[in-house]
């Protein structure tokens, strides 16, 4: 598939997922999340990336949410077959590999949905972030109410969504929706080390560590418990576990070939 909204770089094991309308910051209409959920599933099978980061192109925004235009003379029926049919924000929470979102402005509405999505977020310094649906009269669709409640807690999450109000990348950084703010010139190194590190890391164990984390959130503890059992036992059947576990022994640095 061509893509017009998004770009896709590789860099190495790392590929870069940018959403590349910079003049409407970014804002995600329909073609855009279909464009999003198909990389996605290019991605998948493509077994040279390791890890992918999504950011938005420009100095000044991430996402600044659902393209508003489009909103306006949709009706509730089709609105909801738009949300339930493309479900981006999903797929990149169940992707199989790890995801990053690098913030680089603007992260509103379905762009902190998106971000939230994500299983890191790095932002930089000047990065602003909310949930702003409120003051257009409706509530975020796209996993907002709850993803950002597990994130922050109920009571920040109830008074963002309710106030509509946006924070800055510190403040996000305290509440825990952002693990590291950087400077915007260095935001793209930094993500990139980071993206990097894990790139390193057997990414059949960065799966399974990645579906039992987030089968935290869906299971209860017990179930969670059992289930991650089973993941760590899965590990065992691969090579890199030898190859980890051997290297450790040998005082060397692991090769992992992802079998
Ligand atoms: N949907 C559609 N277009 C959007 C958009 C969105 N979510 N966010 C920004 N844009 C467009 C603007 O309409 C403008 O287009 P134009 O140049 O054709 O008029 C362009 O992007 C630049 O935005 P502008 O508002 O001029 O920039 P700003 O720096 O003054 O303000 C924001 C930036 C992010 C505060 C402001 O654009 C905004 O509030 N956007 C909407 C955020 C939102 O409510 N998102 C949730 C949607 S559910």
């Amino acid at each position: 598939m061509t893509f017009e909204n998004i770009l896709i770089e590789k860099r190495g094991r790392i590929a870069i997922v940018t959403v590349n309308r910079p003049d409407k910051l970014n804002a995600l209409n329909i073609p855009t999340r279909r464009e999003i959920l198909s990389a996605f599933e290019q991605l998948k099978t493509d077994d040279e990336v390791r890890v992918v980061i999504i950011t938005g192109a420009g100095p000044k925004s991430f996402i600044a949410g659902a393209d508003i235009n489009e909103f306006a003379g949709m009706t509730a029926i089709k609105q909801r077959d738009v949300m339930k049919s493309g479900r981006a924000f999903d797929s990149v929470e169940d992707f199989p590999k790890p995801v990053i979102a690098m913030i680089n402005g603007f992260a509103l509405g379905g762009g902190c949905e998106l971000a939230m999505s994500c299983d890191i977020r790095v932002a930089s310094s000047n990065a602003k972030l909310g949930q702003p649906e409120i003051k257009l009269g409706i509530i975020p669709g796209g996993g907002g109410t709850q993803r950002l409640t597990r994130l922050v807690g109920e009571g920040k999450a109830m008074e963002l969504i309710l106030t509509g109000d946006m924070i800055s990348a510190d403040e996000a950084k305290q509440l825990g929706l952002v693990n590291h703010v950087f400077a915007p010139e260095e935001l793209e190194a930094k993500t990139l080390e980071l993206a990097n590190k894990i790139a390193e890391l057997s990414p059949i164990a960065l799966a399974m560590a990645k579906a039992s984390v987030k089968n935290a959130a869906r299971m209860n503890l017990r179930e969670g418990l059992d289930s991650e059992i089973d993941l760590f036992a899965l590990c065992f059947s691969s090579e890199d576990k030898e190859e980890g576990v051997r290297a450790f022994i040998e005082k060397r640095k692991a090769e992992f070939k992802g079998k």
